[in-house]
């Protein structure tokens, strides 16, 4: 296992729309080790396989608070069949956007359809956080980030921002 650097905002990988995974075989298992590392060291509760630079619909994700047992799900191919009318608004973060949090609200409850890391047809009836991370997550499969839905003014901000970021890190640049 290793960890992968991560992409971060503005890179335009992030904007990509995944590609179906084919196989589940090793290689793909390995995929999904390397992301629960890198996800275990940020740390963070959520990782799609686009933010290492892995456009493959492959998600994964550990809700265990501190202390507890590691719990790991894998998601490949997660699809979602059923959202709740009910809303709920949690404040998210990503690990591709760095020390960013906003509110966000999305359907409360979600049914979802994906394969685990055995290649086994499995469904989930999911709420709470485990809904809204699973929504977060399949947005990244689709090239989608949290900040678009928040306010566009909210939004270009944060992009303003991490472009500055990205410029004030670009090679070339002199600093003495
Ligand atoms: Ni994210």
């Amino acid at each position: 296992m290793s960890i992968k650097p991560l992409i971060i905002l503005p890179d335009p990988i992030l904007r990509q729309v995944s590609k179906p995974v084919e196989r589940v075989d090793s290689d793909l298992r390995k995929l999904a080790d390397d992301m629960l590392e890198t996800m275990y060291d940020a740390p963070g509760i959520g990782l799609a396989a686009i933010q290492i630079g892995e456009p493959r619909r492959l998600l994964v994700i550990d809700l265990a608070k501190e202390g507890e047992e590691p719990a790991p799900h894998v998601f490949i191919n997660p699809e979602i069949l059923e959202s709740s009318d009910q809303r709920s608004v949690y404040e998210e973060g990503c690990l591709s956007i760095p020390d960013y949090y906003a509110e966000v609200e999305r359907p409360a409850a979600v049914r979802v359809k994906y394969l685990d890391r055995d290649g086994k047809l499995q469904e989930m009836q999911a709420e709470g956080l485990m809904a809204t991370c699973l929504q977060h997550e399949i947005d990244h499969l689709n090239g989608v980030l949290f900040i678009d839905h928040i306010s566009k003014l909210k939004r270009d901000m944060v992009v303003r921002k991490f472009k500055k970021l990205a410029k004030d890190k670009a090679p070339g640049k002199m600093v003495g």
